[in-house]
């Protein structure tokens, strides 16, 4: 699979790169309002933890924490940060589609936080993805993600370049982004390149992603037996979440 290649190329830059990053907040926020309704104790899978923070977070709240990720690379990154944070988190490395057969734990909540599912390994793989979360959710159990506003995005053709600096551990790095939104169903690259402000050449990366419309989601639960209860999809935001049951 391309994407678990594409993140274990990067995971040791992931950090310096989301510095500063708003999905953060956004998703925090969220996440909060959920496990207040949780039982201590509860058990919590974040199924796309990448390098490991907002599991670390979950667990320094007392509940049963586990982590899965498709990338070994991400993975590494996320036990290094828990181990000196000596937090107690159980990682899986699974893709979404494999974690029935990877895990024989039921989930009282799920996470998949930072625009992860557009990384889906196709579209083909949408029902599949969802249909193998709900089978290692409890019953009444939750699956909270989010995702860019695609519509938004294509719509106001908003991923243009972007060139900017980031100062991370006393060191400057340059950084590059760019897109190319093929348009909707279509296999679509982001790139990434990066050098320290020293450097004068870049190293040069590239993720695949699928734009993903709401209705194309909203089905996807539906066949999977979600149910969603709780989304704040609006046409000006560039980020929307969903919480399904
Ligand atoms: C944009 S990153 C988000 C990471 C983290 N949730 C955050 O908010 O910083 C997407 C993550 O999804 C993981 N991923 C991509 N495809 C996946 C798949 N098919 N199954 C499981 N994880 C996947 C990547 O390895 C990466 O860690």
């Amino acid at each position: 699979m391309r994407s678990k290649k594409q993140y274990d190329e990067i995971s040791g830059l992931y950090d310096i790169l989301s510095k500063g990053d708003d999905g953060f907040l956004f998703f925090r926020n969220i996440a909060e309002q959920q496990l207040n309704k949780l039982p201590g104790g509860a058990r919590i899978l974040d199924c796309s933890c990448g390098t490991g923070d907002h599991v670390i977070w979950m667990a320094r709240q007392g509940f049963e924490v586990f982590a899965s990720d498709i990338s070994d690379g991400m993975l590494r990154q996320a036990r290094k940060k828990a181990n000196t944070a000596n937090a107690n988190i159980i990682f899986i490395r699974s893709s979404w589609e494999e974690l029935p057969e990877n895990t024989n734990k039921k989930f009282d909540i799920i996470f998949s936080p930072g625009n992860s599912f557009s990384h889906l390994s196709g579209f083909d793989m949408l029902d599949h993805t969802f249909k193998s979360i709900r089978k290692v959710l409890k019953k009444d159990g939750t699956l909270y993600f989010d995702l860019r506003n695609w519509e938004k995005t294509f719509e106001e053709n908003s991923l243009l370049p972007q060139k900017f600096e980031i100062k991370h551990e006393g060191i400057k790095y340059d950084v590059r982004y760019a897109w190319d939104l093929k348009g909707w169903n279509t296999l679509c690259e982001m790139f990434v390149d990066i050098r320290k402000h020293d450097e004068t050449t870049y190293r040069h990366y590239a993720f695949d992603f699928f734009p993903l419309s709401y209705i194309q989601l909203h089905d996807a639960l539906k066949k999977a037996g979600f149910k969603t209860i709780s989304r704040d999809f609006f046409p000006d935001d560039d980020y929307y979440y969903v919480i399904a049951t």
